[in-house]
């Protein structure tokens, strides 16, 4: 564990903060992934934010890469949300019964997305994976699923244990012995799994761009190609379109990759900050949950309105002309940054620095490996203690990235070209006392 801490940023606030908090929530945190356990020091707490920016509790400045690992597509406290938000707070937070902010929000959805006919709307990505799977293997009458190795689906335990991983202790085993798993961007060894747990397998889940292990593309071909596999095995194809969905295309990945699978998972931006995820479908496949049918999926905040505000503003928003085309251009522009700072160093001395530039749109990874991250094996290449050097250093010169060495960080509209070109010259120079 490297335990190097930021020279020049004073986090005096934060420290007392986390000393207190770390007594009465575990690790001070109510989700691991915020800890700064990888990378080593204290988690920075986060007062506020406003567009490309957040302020933490000692009133430093960041430029933002985390983007509240994705939802913060446009921004932080982006006016049309917090506006909406407030309205509806205004007239009551949620009643549980139907409010047209959801079928606003359904009709949005189901215009953009071709493969989504129906849609029900729950509280996260990971209530979404689950009641997915729960609805495949209810259509299907079928136990087992079948996901790719170092894929992440949120804390549900059909999706953190398998037969040769458990990511988790408290998971029973009967649930490892349904979940199994194959290699990404690999179709010889999906038809292998496929074939041999003919009968069995209600569904192959997948996220179309891997984002918790370097922020990997497909293998041109693979996702058409894991398309034609599920239906030729007859198995529901669900994308887990959690995070890409409404960031890499408006159309999510299956709009980018032009694939249509069975059933999606949204969640992150479609909230713009609100707590959502999403799931739908084929009408014949989504008219099988309750009250049409025997699949049960509940939940007291579901739809919540004061989500559907949020949610119908941030879709509003994305749909507008040249959004997506702006998210490629600052994307590439960050990428050419680096590239060359990487090229100068490589040059100057003929040698080749273990650095990979990994991105799809808006969703990117600096990896410290020799070579490109492919798949989960590839992965284990990555260099953690490099990393955690990498993200100090600029963390201590105002730029934040996740707290962690595979996870995607994530760009917003609301960066300028004057945050990218102040963030390659800070990774440039990290790059260089790495390296140089
Ligand atoms: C692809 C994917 N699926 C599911 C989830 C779980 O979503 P949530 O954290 O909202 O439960 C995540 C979260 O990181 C994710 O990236």
């Amino acid at each position: 564990m490297n335990t190097l801490t930021a020279h020049n940023l004073k986090t005096p606030n934060s420290q007392n903060l986390s000393r207190e908090i770390e007594q009465l929530i575990p690790g001070g945190v109510n989700s691991p992934f915020r800890s700064y356990h990888e990378v080593g020091g204290h988690a920075i707490f986060i007062d506020r934010g406003s567009g490309s920016k957040v302020f933490d509790a000692d009133d430093n400045e960041y430029i933002d890469y985390v983007g509240a690992w994705g939802p913060a597509i446009l921004g932080h406290s982006y006016a049309p949300v917090v506006e909406a938000v407030k309205r509806v707070i205004n007239d009551g937070p949620m009643f549980g019964a139907p409010h047209k902010l959801e079928l606003e929000l359904a009709r949005k959805l189901v215009a953009g997305i071709p493969s989504v006919e129906m849609v029900r709307f729950v509280n996260s990505g990971t209530e979404a994976v689950m009641s997915a799977l729960r609805l495949a293997r209810g259509y299907t009458g079928r136990d087992t699923i079948v996901m790719f190795e170092g894929g992440y689906h949120g804390h549900s335990d059909s999706v953190l244990a398998s037969s040769t991983h458990k990511h988790s202790s408290g998971i029973p085993d009967q649930f490892c012995q349904n979940t199994v798993l194959t290699p990404f961007n690999d179709l010889p060894a999906l038809e292998k799994c496929l074939s041999d747990n003919k009968g069995k397998i209600a569904a192959v889940i997948i996220e179309p761009v891997a984002g918790s292990m370097g922020v990997i593309a497909e293998d041109p071909g693979f996702l058409s190609g894991v398309r034609e596999l599920t239906k030729k095995h007859h198995v529901l194809l669900i994308f887990d379109e959690v995070l890409t969905g409404f960031r890499v295309a408006f159309g999510g990945a299956q709009g980018l990759y032009d694939v249509e699978p069975d059933l999606t998972c949204f969640g992150k931006a479609l909230g713009g900050g609100m707590p959502i995820g999403a799931y739908g479908g084929k009408k014949t496949i989504m008219q099988k949950l309750m009250p049409l049918g025997d699949v049960y999926q509940a939940g007291t905040f579901s739809g919540n309105p004061v989500t559907m505000a949020g949610a119908n503003a941030i879709l509003d928003s994305l749909s507008q002309p040249g959004v997506y085309e702006t998210l490629e251009a600052l994307g590439a522009k960050l990428f050419d940054g680096l590239r060359k700072s990487i090229d100068k160093i490589n040059q100057k001395d003929g040698k080749s620095i273990p650095v990979q530039l990994q991105r799809v749109g808006s969703m990117f990874a600096i990896i410290f490996a020799p070579h490109p991250i492919r798949n989960f094996e590839d992965s284990k290449s990555i260099d953690n203690e490099l990393f955690a050097s990498f993200f100090h250093k600029i963390l201590a010169n105002g730029i934040m990235l996740p707290p962690s060495a595979v996870d995607a960080a994530c760009l917003s509209l609301a960066h300028t070209e004057e945050d990218i070109k102040r963030t390659v010259d800070l990774c440039s120079s990290a790059f260089t006392s790495l390296f140089g």
